[in-house]
């Protein structure tokens, strides 16, 4: 007889690093602002946990517009977009969004990482191929696997590997998807788009990129990794992207050209068997694209003060490993216990960033990750790195761990 669900869960848990926690869990603490002051001490803890790059999330127009809608349209669509659940709103923001990217149209979804998802498990058929750099988000590498067809990872940026995977195996299949991301969200690095569009040509595949960590961040106006790297936009097939992370909403989307979206819209199960944005996800959104359009130079704030993150870490000896240092950078640590210790060391300073360890990043690969936004001051940067680096770790009294955030 099969065990009992109970037991393949605690079985399962140990498994997936149970012991590590044991101790003090370090994760889902309640982390109500960006910057708070903590309920045992008073003291202000600075989150660099996150992704709110442009820290919009408090912007006036953004949380006016949200309330605006909730007002007006209530909390909820109340079906899915096609049936009743259409509002003007969700059209507005398609548009913008397509014409803030440069391409033909956009369409939304309730999920940035459903949107993964759904969109790859409709896309390919048995005759097809995806190959997916390995160090995609999850939603990607499962995406892959709802698609029922044949998929391999390619080694992170190693557009030779993939080249010669190409060679090997493009012929046997009719449709070949590559899939990337803009900006890494474990590592903080790009993929080489240039050179990736090209390969897409030569070997006729077609060529998506996730955006989410990359729209609002990279490029002069924060357009992504097209603008970034001055790529016509029509080389990428697919852009998608998630409403989470910059334009601090929720919510996911894809973009590409008129006739592939018409068919999304009429076809793609997670869009057509799924509720619309809600009216109030739907407005921040939008509200957060239109101050990103107006106010560019937000992404200079964002761009300076992760240069100086990169000079401090640089400074102090810490290892940022392969990130081009916008947005998200990390620190690679030794072991999973430096990693917890450090994570407590910072919060114990008033810092909270979350250690890194086997979710999304390879078990010898530990780490701190940084999510740097526009306002974070230098001075916060400067002293969060200046006690992982005085302290080394030495003199981190574990008995002292603080109750929260
Ligand atoms: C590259 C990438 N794609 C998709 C997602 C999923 O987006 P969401 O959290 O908005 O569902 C994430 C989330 O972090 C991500 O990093």
């Amino acid at each position: 007889m099969s065990r009992s669900l109970v037991d393949h869960a605690l079985s399962r848990y140990r498994l997936a690093g149970a012991s590590l926690i044991a101790d003090r869990d370090p994760f889902f603490l309640p982390v109500d602002g960006f910057r708070q002051s903590r309920a045992q001490d008073g003291q202000e803890v600075v989150s660099f946990a996150h992704y709110d790059y442009l820290s919009l999330s408090t912007h006036p127009d953004v949380v006016m517009n949200a309330h605006r809608m909730l007002d007006s349209l209530g909390p909820s669509v109340s079906a899915s977009r096609m049936v009743g659940g259409e509002r003007m709103l969700h059209g507005e923001l398609e548009e913008e969004l397509a014409a803030f990217i440069g391409s033909e149209a956009a369409l939304t979804l309730v999920s940035g990482y459903l949107t993964n998802v759904t969109l790859l498990g409709h896309l390919m058929s048995s005759s097809d191929l995806i190959l997916y750099d390995e160090l995609c988000h999850n939603s990607i590498v499962v995406g892959t696997r709802a698609a029922r067809c044949d998929s391999r990872s390619f080694a992170h940026n190693d557009l030779s590997d993939l080249r010669q995977k190409l060679a090997a195996m493009r012929g046997r299949y009719k449709r070949c998807l590559i899939v990337v991301e803009g900006l890494y969200s474990m590592d903080g690095d790009v993929a080489d788009l240039p050179e990736l569009v090209k390969i897409r040509n030569e070997y006729g595949c077609w060529l998506m990129v996730d955006e989410a960590h990359s729209i609002g961040t990279l490029g002069r106006s924060g357009r992504g990794l097209c603008e970034y790297f001055e790529v016509d936009v029509a080389d990428v097939d697919l852009i998608v992207g998630t409403l989470s992370k910059a334009f601090v909403s929720s919510g996911g989307f894809i973009a590409g050209h008129g006739a592939v979206i018409r068919w999304l819209r009429y076809t793609l199960p997670g869009f057509v068997f799924s509720v619309g944005l809600a009216p109030s996800v739907a407005a921040s959104a939008l509200s957060a694209l239109r101050v990103l359009k107006r106010e560019p130079a937000l992404t200079d704030a964002l761009r300076k003060k992760s240069r100086h993150f990169m000079r401090e870490a640089e400074s102090f000896g810490l290892d940022t490993g392969s990130a081009i240092g916008v947005g998200v950078v990390p620190l690679l640590m030794k072991s999973e216990q430096q990693v917890l210790e450090a994570s407590e060391l910072l919060k114990q300073a008033g810092f909270y960033v979350p250690p890194i360890v086997r979710i999304g990043v390879p078990k010898e690969m530990p780490r701190l990750r940084f999510f740097i936004s526009a306002s974070h001051e230098d001075r916060d940067i400067s002293r969060a790195l200046g006690i992982l680096s005085n302290n080394a770790m030495v003199g981190y009294d574990a008995t002292a761990r603080s109750e929260s955030v």
